[in-house]
């Protein structure tokens, strides 16, 4: 009989992208067509965001992007000053980031699997990747240990994230070479996660709430949408790199029309560019093109590029861009976590 340990033996790898320099491959695809050209396209984009003193960079994720081999990429960004905030799912973040940063790992499968066999040796499968289920009771766990050692009231996300990144730093560190929660924790650099319950935290904040019925942590998504929209105000000129779309795409560029309505005229986002395998056939969001986002006074046209790829392939090249042409080592650091200094998080 087939064991766990039979299904959990090779690890995930995340993808470095320090060690290649992808530049001369990307620009190679400027004179190619299709998907090559957009993409290039996008790597430009963002190496001019990264050249624009003025301009601050958020990052929008969505998808099982750190499960699959990403979680470096973004650290990279973080450590090297290449992103100025993260807007993210909270599986991203909660059950794939700090879940790692506690040590355990994402495991190389097959989407050929039994998934009956799978659930009787409690193994979760995300596509071709499996993930040992009682390790991710104790990520749960964890964030309900986070809760409990906070003062009872609402909380951003942004705030309960640099509280976890903390945990970390005061449990000596992360259990991983590379989790993005304690890199922004370290580097200032605010995370949202404007649907904070709908991840392993949410099963967290459940156990939280129902141990401490009368007092006890919540959380405040129109806090998080009003410091998100802060950071717009104070930035004034924005870059958006968005891999897939759902609520972080959304929040993001809705910030543009918060700020507006707060102080009158705010600036488009002047750059931005989207990775997605989802079409605009819909009239969903996550595939509304950033043209379409210009309607609605959103995005300005003129640095705007769709590109229609899956995130491993894309965001790999695109960051891998960014770092080796090096603009980021003349970028000064916002900190925007620093914005929030005297709102109950003290640095
Ligand atoms: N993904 C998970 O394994 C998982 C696990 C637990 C909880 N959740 C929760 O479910 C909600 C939805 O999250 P989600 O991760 O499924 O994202 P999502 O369904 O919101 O993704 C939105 C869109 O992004 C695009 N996208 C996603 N992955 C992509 C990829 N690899 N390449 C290119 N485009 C891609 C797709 O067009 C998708 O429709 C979140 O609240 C999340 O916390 C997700």
């Amino acid at each position: 009989m087939a064991n766990k340990k039979d299904f959990l033996k090779e690890q995930i790898q995340h993808i470095d992208i320090k060690k290649y320099d992808v530049v001369p491959l990307v620009d190679a695809m400027e004179k190619m067509a299709f998907s090559a050209r957009t993409l290039n396209r996008a790597a430009r984009i963002y190496d001019t965001m990264l050249r624009d003193k003025e301009c601050s960079i958020i990052l929008t994720l969505a998808g099982s992007l750190f499960s699959a081999g990403l979680k470096r990429v973004v650290y990279d960004m973080v450590m090297n000053n290449m992103v100025d905030a993260i807007v993210s799912t909270g599986a991203i973040i909660v059950d794939q980031d700090f879940f790692e940063a506690l040590g355990f790992r994402h495991y190389i499968g097959t989407q050929f699997s039994d998934d009956n066999q799978l659930r009787d040796l409690a193994i979760d499968r995300i596509y071709d990747t499996y993930i040992d289920e009682d390790e991710l009771r104790v990520c749960d766990e964890t964030t309900a240990k986070v809760a409990d050692s906070l003062e009872p009231r609402p909380y951003s996300s942004r705030e309960f994230i640099w509280e976890m990144g903390r945990y970390l730093e005061e449990q000596g560190g992360p259990k991983a070479d590379d989790s993005v929660v304690w890199a922004a924790y370290k580097k200032n650099v605010p995370i949202f996660v404007p649907a904070f319950s709908d991840c392993s935290a949410g099963f967290g904040l459940v156990m939280h709430q129902t141990q401490n019925p009368g007092k006890h942590v919540s959380l405040d998504s129109a806090k998080d949408f009003l410091e998100l929209t802060k950071i717009k105000l104070e930035g004034k000129t924005t870059g958006i790199f968005m891999i897939g779309g759902g609520v972080p795409k959304n929040f993001t560029q809705d910030i543009v029309v918060a700020a507006d309505i707060l102080e009158g005229k705010a600036d488009m986002h002047k750059y931005a560019i989207q990775v997605t395998v989802a079409d605009e056939r819909d009239g969903a969001l996550s595939g509304s093109t950033l043209k379409e986002a210009s309607s609605w006074g959103k995005v300005e046209t003129t640095f705007e590029q769709m590109v229609y790829s899956e995130a491993t392939i894309a965001m790999p090249l695109i960051a891998g861009y960014g770092y080796h042409k090096g603009a980021w080592k003349n970028r000064q650091p916002k900190a925007y976590q620093k914005l929030f200094v005297g709102e109950k998080v003290v640095i």
